[in-house]
């Protein structure tokens, strides 16, 4: 009939020929059919099989149908189940009623007409299907809900995950901003305090030289001049530190290769860090080279050496490395993207707790008591690598040991040396010049003017670059002019082209506290650093002074 599995069809009657009749009228649907001789026995097969139709006689001795249906549809499980009743008698009105109420939902009367049967029957099994199918295409949906709920649970999961990630991997950022622009803010204030403080040490150390020359030797006073002067000195070496800090110390970069620098190292470490200490390196093999200023790369690497010390009392392994290292690498940002050398130095002592790593770099931080550490070391570092363009990291835990790492960015060649470095040339056979001497600060221009004085030279003094050219102008016979960079109104280096206008062959000295010196070195004007001694200026002085000399006879002879 259809490619429909059979259905069960249910035929109760106490009388086995009826049932018989019933078959042979049946048998032709192809469905499967079942026979019960009872009510009993039809409540047995109902509760094992899953029928689609039950045909039903009314008249039966122990249970009637009617019973019988009224027993079946108050069963949850079939309540729809079609029940078809058979009967000759009990066929007025009120009996049909009856019999639908208990859950019929047809009659066919006695004498029983096949046809009218198979069609009664046809269309119950029909119906039993179709819903059969409805039901399946319902749990199939349902079943498909379901999954896709499941999925969006899972993708809803996922993007919370992601979600979650995104702001942690923001506010991760966001902290170390923070801390970047904490250690910025730092650096600004220091930067200015270690200027002024420059200034001040640069006048307290002049004024003792010349203090030293005009007293009368006698051992008690020299001490204390000397204990003055040593102290001083070490201000002024803890202001370079606070200038490295806030990337403002003078770099002299070069093309530095990193391995040679601390082969020439080694002897010294080795002296600093004591026989407990075994030091290793471990350089890539031909690395690249770096630029930075090799003097303070050697006092960083010093530093971090010491603090590695520090963290081993009693004794360990400290290992310098070096090899390659790209932006993406992930440590660092840099734009354009570019290469580094990175230089590590581990050890594997005490480490950090968090709140340690978190605030090593700042300036001052120390956990090494009152006077034994300044908290300057990291701080430098961290200095002479940004100001190099490159970066410091650090990865510490407590007992296990800590890696600094410094990212300075590569040079591919050697290049020749920078040559407007000073040259300490001695000084000749005295000879006395009118100096112009320019700076805004009061207490360093009368230290400078008091050097100036003891060397024997006549000084005229400018408080600003304005004041100075105004006496250029007026006194053609200067022979020298030494200027401050960092002043109010007009630089140092703005004073020098104003005066290069005016006379192209003026010797000028340029003084300065900062890095920041955009064109100086273009200009190739000789520099003194402050705080600067007399011994110094003077040797500058004769070196300028010198080259000016050549300069004069170089045009003579041109000219002849
Ligand atoms: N290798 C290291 N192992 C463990 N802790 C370290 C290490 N390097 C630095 N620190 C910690 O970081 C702090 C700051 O170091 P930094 O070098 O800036 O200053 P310092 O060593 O305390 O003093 P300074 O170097 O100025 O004499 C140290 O006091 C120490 O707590
Ligand atoms: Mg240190």
């Amino acid at each position: 009939m259809t490619a429909n599995p059979p259905v069960n069809i249910l035929l109760v009657d106490d009388q086995p020929a009826k049932l018989l009749a019933y078959e042979a009228i049946l048998k032709v649907l192809g469905e499967n059919l079942v026979r019960a001789g009872s009510a009993t026995e039809a409540l047995e097969l109902l509760l094992r099989n899953e029928i689609a139709v039950i045909l039903v006689d009314v008249c039966m001795p122990d249970l009637d149908g009617f019973e019988l249906a009224k027993m079946i549809r108050e069963h949850p499980r079939f309540q729809k189940t079609a029940m078809i009743f058979v009967s000759a008698v009990a066929m007025t009105e009120i009996d049909l009623l009856r019999g639908y109420e208990c859950g019929a939902v047809d009659y066919v009367p006695v004498p029983v007409v096949p046809d009218v049967l198979r069609a009664k029957v046809r269309i119950f099994i029909e119906l039993y299907r179709k819903t059969r199918q409805l039901e399946n295409l319902n749990a199939e949906l349902e079943r498909r809900v379901e999954e896709r709920t499941a999925e969006l649970a899972l993708a809803n999961a996922e993007l919370e995950r992601r979600v979650e990630e995104r702001t942690r991997e923001r506010e991760a950022a966001l902290a170390q901003v923070h801390e970047m622009q904490k250690i910025e803010s730092l650096g600004q204030l220091t930067g200015g305090l270690a200027h002024d403080f420059n200034n001040l040490l640069m006048a307290i150390l002049g004024s003792l030289d010349l203090l030293v020359k005009r007293l009368p030797e006698e051992p008690r006073t020299k001490r204390l001049i000397d204990n003055a002067i040593q102290a001083a000195e070490r201000g002024a070496t803890l202001t370079k530190r606070l200038l490295a800090f806030a990337r403002r110390q003078e770099l002299k970069p070069e093309t530095v290769d990193v391995p040679r620098l601390v082969g020439g190292m080694m002897e010294m470490l080795q002296r600093s860090l004591g026989p407990t200490i075994e030091i290793g390196t471990e350089f890539e093999p031909g690395l690249v080279l770096t630029r930075v200023d090799p003097n303070q790369l050697e006092l960083a690497i010093l530093n971090l050496s010491l603090n590695a010390r520090d963290a081993m009392p009693s004794g360990g392994r400290l290992l310098i490395g070096a090899r390659r290292g790209t932006a993406e690498d992930g440590a660092i940002h840099a734009r354009p993207a570019r290469d580094f050398v990175r230089i590590r130095v581990t050890d594997n002592g005490l480490g950090m707790d968090e709140v340690t790593l978190k605030r090593a770099a700042e300036p001052f931080f120390t956990t090494k008591g009152v006077g034994k550490g300044t908290g300057l070391g990291l701080s430098m570092v961290h200095g002479l690598a940004a100001q190099s363009e490159g970066a410091m990291r650090i990865a510490s835990r407590p007992s296990e040991g800590t890696t600094v790492e410094l990212w300075l960015p590569t040079a591919e060649r050697a290049e020749p040396k920078a040559s407007v470095e000073p040259i300490f040339a001695t000084v000749g056979p005295r000879q006395v010049f009118r100096v112009l001497v320019v700076d805004d600060d009061s207490v360093v221009l009368s230290g400078t003017v008091a050097m100036l004085e003891d060397l024997g030279h006549t000084v005229l003094e400018a408080t600003s670059g304005e004041h100075a050219l105004n006496i250029v102008r007026s006194e053609p016979d200067i022979d020298l002019v030494i200027t401050d960079q960092a002043m109010p109104g007009m630089t140092g280096i703005a004073l020098a082209d104003a005066i290069g206008e005016l006379r192209p062959d003026l010797p000028i000295i340029l003084a300065t506290g900062y890095a920041e010196l955009p064109r100086g070195r273009e200009r190739g004007l000789p520099q003194l650093s402050k705080p600067y001694r007399q011994e110094e200026l003077a040797s500058l002085m004769a070196v300028s002074l010198g080259q000016q000399g050549r300069r004069h006879v170089a045009k003579a002879s041109a000219v002849a």
